[in-house]
Order: structure tokens, then C-alpha cells, then sequence
């Protein structure tokens, strides 16, 4: 074929071979989920599900569910997710068969030694460092993490006292993230981040950052998510899944942080509880013995400053989120702020909480635990396939992951009647409900390991807030949040903006 003179019969074969080969590649990569019989969309043969997953955000999952009943699949870019509904299924993934399902979904970029940390990590290593770090959650730990919580909740409530008293309207979360900061820095490792002073700190600035850094922003992380299989090309490139400056803050940041530590006198790190003293002993305890025998408590420098990260981050994001939402919620329903800031009243009298006296705040336990029913931050768990399996019938082959989806099953009407309503009075026979159907920390041994310091640290901050304060909704404060960021935590697109009274 001839154009202007010049013979195109090479190129256009060339580029029809190519269109073919992306066809034909496009058709059997997305093959994985259907050959295992598990419906689903009809995935686009470049990225997948992904322009669905977009377009729809949170919705999208519910209408598949409808259409294709409690197991189906979804291509997000080039990775095979099975979304699963049924609790049966579910206890078996989350809990018994752990052997098989205890991987989640994590990107194995140039994120070196910051990947290290819990959240990331495999097999034998990922049960090592559980071993280290559950006991800093201990009750006895806790306990003595109250004072440094109620420190940080008596600034906080210094801050919005502040905006009561000039009227202003405010962002929550600005207040709630330094919050969160704060506290997370001084009980996990005793140090000041003077996030509440300076609500834009480096430490809030760098976190920021790594949760910015998305496949919208970072045309990186959208190659590896279309094609996973390039991820130790693009990691052997260099190419990282944090934000280069953060990536050197946290970096910076725990290595000062443990030769400040271990350059203290021993008597002064013996008294010292924190979770920064565990890892450092874990440390001690093999080089002291010189005992192999020891190796299951072991954990390098590089994976201290991996733990460390993860801390700031998972410290920071979830909590100031939770405690956005409850503040949401109580300035869209006074009565359930009345009652709370009554059974404050009542079960403290005026004194700071505790970490027994938060024990007997029991409308606030529900309160909290409606809010994480209707606005789970982490809106998807998710649980890698290592070996082929078939549970109830169903075969989820080697290499896909389950995904779980937290918000669908949460707000599902046959589980929770009227669920878009906040009902905090569901909860007054917590024990009674399937655990399979409430997983805002998820669930199994993979549960979040901070659960326990979040909840603790919530209910401080929102003790101490309503004793002084209460929350205000403004004019345009919808019933309802209905608009969500997509492809992330679970966000609000607009941040919600609030006013704050004396009581
Ligand atoms: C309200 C606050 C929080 C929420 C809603 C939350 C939620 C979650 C969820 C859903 C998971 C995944 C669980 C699973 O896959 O089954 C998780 C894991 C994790 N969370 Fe949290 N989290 C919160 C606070 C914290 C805090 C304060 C810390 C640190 C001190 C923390 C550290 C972690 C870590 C390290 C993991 C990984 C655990 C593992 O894989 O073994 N989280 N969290």
C-alpha cells in the first residue's frame, strides 16, 4: 500500500502484528480469575477494572456485589482481586487457613529499608517482628501511656478552645492529624514533634507526603500497577513508592532517634517503656547472649527505622481520621453529643480519663464503634493467595488476593438495618455480633497491632474535648458524607469544617 509515494505495506503490518499482540496478551493475562470460575466484569485488556474502580470509587463494589452475588472479581490495573462477602469464607481467609492467605498487597519498589516495616512484611519475618512489637500494647503499657496521651489531648483541646473563643470555622483534621502525631511520637518513642504547636510540622509535612504520592501523581506507580511484573525493573531503576524527601525524613529521623536512645545511660533506657526501648532490647538481647537460639527476637537497625516509619505513618493517618469522623458526627447529631458529654460528666466528674476510667465510658465504646462501622478509614483489607485453595466450593487460585470490602459489608441492610443511619444503640450487644461483619482494625493475626493505643487514644482526646467543648455543624454541613477520594484510604474529597462552642 502506497501513500504520498511511500510504500506503508511493512509498517502497518508491523503495527497490526503489535495491536495483536496487545490483544492477545490483554485476553490472557486477565485470564486468572475466570478460568477458576469466579464472575466478574469483562476487564478492559490494558488496565483492567481500573477505569471502573475510578469512575465509580466505593460504589462500585456494591453494584458488582448486587450483580454477581458475595464472590466476584476485579481487575484493579493488573492485579487480580477476589472480593468476598461471605463470612464463612472470610473466617477461613482472615483467621484459620492463615497459612495460605498472610500476605497483603504491597508494592516491592526501591523502598528499602523503609519497607521493612510490619505492615509490608512476609512469612517468617512478618511473625518475628509481630513477636517484638504486640507487647508494647499491653494493658500494663498502656497504662503508663495515659499521661503522655492526656498531654497531648490537654493541647488539643487548648487548640480548638482557641478557635471557640475567635469563633472560627475549622478544618478537624488539621487539629486531629497533630494530634495524632504528637501522641504517637511521644508514646511510641518519646520524642517532641511539636505538631501541635506548629500544626504544619516536618513530621506532618513528610507523612503528608507519602499518602499524596499516588498512582494519579506518580506515573511509577501507575506502570506498576498495570503491570506488575515490572515492579523489580522499576525498583532495580530506583524508582521508589515514597516520596523521596520523605523517604530520607523518616530515614534521618529513626536513625537520630535510636543513637539518641542507645547514647543514654542504661539505668535512664531501663525505665523506659516505649516501643522504641522494646526494639532497641530485641536488639540486645541477641548481641548481649550471643545466642542463636535467640535469632526469633531479633531486629536489625534497618528494621527498627522500617517499624518506625510505619508507626508514624499508621499513627498519624487512621487516628486523625476516626477522631474527624466522630467530631462529624457529633455536630450532625446533638443528641448523641448530649449524651456523651453527660456520661463524661458523670463517670469522670471533672477529672482527666484514665486508663480504667475510659473502661466504664460505655456510650462512648458505641459511639466510636458505630462511627468505624460507618466511615472505616482503611476501606479494603486484602490477603494474598499463596497456594491454590478451594473454601466453599469456590477455588481462589495461586496469585490473586482476596479483597475485602470493608465499607460494602459494613453498610450492608441485611447486616445493619437502616445502614447509613448512626445508631449507636446497635452496638448495645456487641458480643453477639459475627466479627466477620465489623473489621475496621480487620481481623485474624494480621488484626491492626495498634487497635488497642488508637482506641485508648480516641477516647482521651474525645473525653477531654467534651468536657470543655462541643462540635458545631455549619450551614452547608451535609447530612450525610457521601463523597469520597478514590483509590485511598477512606477520605473525604472535601474536608469537613466545623465550629467549636464552649459547653
Ligand atoms: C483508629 C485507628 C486505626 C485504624 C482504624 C487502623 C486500622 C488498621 C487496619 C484495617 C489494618 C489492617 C488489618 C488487616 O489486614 O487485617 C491495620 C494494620 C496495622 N496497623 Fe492499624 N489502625 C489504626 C491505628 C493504628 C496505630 C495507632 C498504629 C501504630 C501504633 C497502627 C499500626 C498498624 C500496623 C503496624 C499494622 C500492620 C499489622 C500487621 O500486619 O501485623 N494502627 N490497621
Amino acid at each position: 500500500m502506497e501513500i504520498l509515494g511511500v510504500d506503508l505495506t511493512l509498517p502497518l503490518t508491523l503495527l497490526a502484528g503489535f495491536l495483536l499482540f496487545v490483544y492477545i496478551y490483554g485476553k490472557w493475562r486477565f485470564r486468572l480469575m475466570k478460568n477458576a470460575g469466579i464472575p466478574g466484569p469483562e476487564p478492559d485488556i490494558y488496565i483492567g477494572d481500573l477505569r471502573r474502580s475510578i469512575r465509580d470509587g466505593f460504589d462500585l463494589e456494591n453494584k458488582l456485589g448486587n450483580q454477581y452475588g458475595d464472590v466476584f472479581g476485579l481487575w484493579l490495573g493488573g492485579l487480580p482481586m477476589v472480593n468476598v462477602l461471605d463470612p464463612d469464607i472470610l473466617k477461613e481467609v482472615l483467621i484459620k487457613d492463615f497459612k495460605t492467605f498472610s500476605s497483603r498487597l504491597t508494592f516491592e519498589l526501591d523502598d528499602y529499608p523503609l519497607s521493612t516495616n510490619l505492615f509490608n512484611a512476609h512469612g517468617e519475618a512478618w511473625r518475628r517482628l509481630r513477636n517484638i512489637i504486640s507487647p508494647t500494647f499491653s494493658g500494663v503499657k498502656l497504662r503508663r501511656m495515659c499521661a503522655g496521651l492526656n498531654k497531648c489531648a490537654g493541647k488539643l483541646t487548648d487548640n480548638f478552645a482557641a478557635a471557640a473563643e475567635s469563633g472560627e470555622t475549622v478544618q478537624v483534621k488539621t487539629y486531629f492529624g497533630a494530634f495524632s502525631m504528637d501522641s504517637i511520637a511521644s508514646t511510641a518513642f518519646g520524642i517532641d514533634t511539636q505538631s501541635q504547636n506548629q500544626l504544619e510540622s516536618s513530621f506532618i509535612t513528610a507523612t503528608k507526603k507519602v499518602f499524596e504520592n499516588n498512582i494519579f501523581e506518580n506515573p511509577m506507580l501507575f506502570i506498576a500497577l498495570i503491570f506488575p511484573s515490572l515492579q523489580p525493573l522499576i525498583a532495580k531503576l530506583g524508582f521508589s513508592s515514597i516520596p523521596r524527601a520523605s523517604k530520607k525524613f523518616f530515614e534521618n529521623t529513626a536513625k537520630d532517634m535510636i543513637k539518641q536512645r542507645r547514647s543514654e545511660p542504661e539505668e535512664d533506657q531501663r525505665h523506659r517503656g516505649d516501643f522504641l526501648q522494646l526494639i532497641l532490647n530485641a536488639e540486645n538481647d541477641v548481641t548481649e547472649n550471643g545466642n542463636n537460639e535467640q535469632s526469633h527476637k531479633k531486629m536489625s537497625t534497618d528494621e527498627m527505622i522500617g517499624q518506625a516509619f510505619v508507626f508514624f505513618l499508621a499513627g498519624y493517618e487512621t487516628t486523625a481520621s476516626t477522631l474527624q469522623y466522630v467530631s462529624y458526627i457529633l455536630a450532625t447529631h446533638p443528641d448523641v453529643q448530649q449524651k456523651l458529654s453527660e456520661e463524661i460528666d458523670s463517670v469522670l466528674g471533672g477529672k482527666e480519663p484514665d486508663y480504667d476510667s475510659i473502661h466504664n465510658l460505655v456510650y462512648m465504646d458505641q459511639v466510636v464503634t458505630e462511627t468505624l462501622r460507618l466511615y472505616p478509614v482503611i476501606a479494603d483489607l486484602q490477603r494474598y493467595v499463596s497456594e491454590t485453595t478451594t473454601i466453599k466450593g469456590w477455588t481462589f487460585p495461586k496469585g490473586v488476593y482476596i479483597n475485602v470490602p470493608v465499607v460494602q459489608i459494613q453498610r450492608n441492610p441485611d447486616i445493619y438495618p437502616e445502614p447509613l443511619k448512626f445508631k449507636p444503640e446497635r452496638w448495645e450487644k456487641k458480643s453477639e455480633m459475627n466479627p466477620m461483619y465489623y473489621l475496621p482494625f480487620g481481623q485474624g493475626p494480621r488484626q491492626c497491632v495498634g487497635m488497642r493505643l488508637a482506641l485508648v487514644e480516641v477516647k482521651i482526646a474525645l473525653a477531654r474535648l467534651l468536657q470543655r467543648l462541643q462540635f458545631v455543624r455549619l450551614d452547608d454541613t451535609p447530612d450525610i458524607l457521601t463523597e469520597f477520594k478514590v483509590l485511598d484510604v477512606f477520605a473525604p474529597k472535601k474536608p469537613i469544617e466545623l465550629k467549636v462552642k464552649f459547653r
